[in-house]
Parts: structure tokens; sequence; C-alpha cells
């Protein structure tokens, strides 16, 4: 690992632990972010490219665990706040992370993706995310209704 890593990623092999996870959860990544053009002929590699490149290494260490899978976007419509990343499963909150620089934001969202899957709601307060992704949320987008966890009914009055 890079010595530049300032997050460990070693917590995602708790295999054990991720293994109580049900629904997919799936970290997509815009892949023509920060893409630099000339003669609108984009030159080299782009931001979007070099973090997807990245994390995949990361969770390639990590282990992922099947659940958890990184998936390429080719717009999220936000390219003004490039490079653009998204946590998204069914029944869970979905986040949307703008202005991320591929070197330092990559480990973060290995880290964060963690946290996400394993949390009921997929909910990420600001004490838990990495500092890369503390102000980095550009939405929080609420889960459909219909895949929220319906209530018990009351039980009636004795
Ligand atoms: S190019 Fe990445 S959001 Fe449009």
């Amino acid at each position: 690992m890079p010595a530049d890593l300032r997050y460990p990623v070693s917590s995602l092999c708790e295999v054990q632990t991720l293994s109580v996870i049900t629904p997919d959860h799936t970290l997509f990544v815009c892949t023509q972010c920060a893409t630099v053009r000339s003669n609108d002929q984009p030159q080299g590699k782009s931001g979007g490219q070099e973090l997807l490149d990245e994390l995949t290494r990361l969770a390639a260490a990590a282990q992922l665990p099947e659940q958890v899978s990184i998936e390429p976007v080719r717009c999220m419509f936000a390219c003004e706040k490039s490079c653009m990343a998204a946590f998204s499963a069914a029944g869970k909150y979905t986040y949307l992370f703008a202005h991320l620089q591929p070197a330092t934001a990559a480990p973060a969202l290995i880290e964060c993706l963690r946290h996400y899957a394993l949390n009921p709601e997929g909910l990420l307060p600001y004490g838990v995310r990495p500092e890369p992704l503390k102000t980095a949320v550009l939405a929080r987008i609420p889960p459909q209704l219909a895949a929220l966890p319906q209530p018990e009914p009351l039980a009636p009055a004795v």
C-alpha cells in the first residue's frame, strides 16, 4: 500500500461482519470527469478514470464482498463539480459526492463504503465520513418508500 494512503482499507476485509449485508451496494464513478480536451479531443487519462483506477486497485486489495461493486458511468450531469461518485443500494439513501481528488478520495470512498454497507439505512453522518468526504456530499437522496422496511402493526390496547 502506498505511504500516502491516509485511510486503511483493511477493515473492508471483515467478511464475517459484511456477510450480514443483503442488498447490493454500488459505488458509481464518473469516468468522464476532469477530462482535459484539446481541439475537442480528450488528452491523456481523465481525473475520473484516475479515480476509478485507484478505486479498482484498492478494492482488489481490500477483497470487497460480492454485495459491493464499483461501476463506471459516463456522466452524472454535475460536470462542473468533478470528480463525481455516488453510493447507491436498494432501500438506502443515495449519496452523491463532488469535487473529489482521485488520490485522496479513493481510499476515503473505500473506507466510507464500509460504513454505508453496514448501516441499515445507508446513513453517513459527518462524524463517520473520512476527512476528504466530510464536505464532499453534494446530495443525499432518500430511498424509495416502497423499499423502506414496513412498520410493525400496533398491538391492540388492553
Ligand atoms: S463528466 Fe462527470 S459528471 Fe459529467
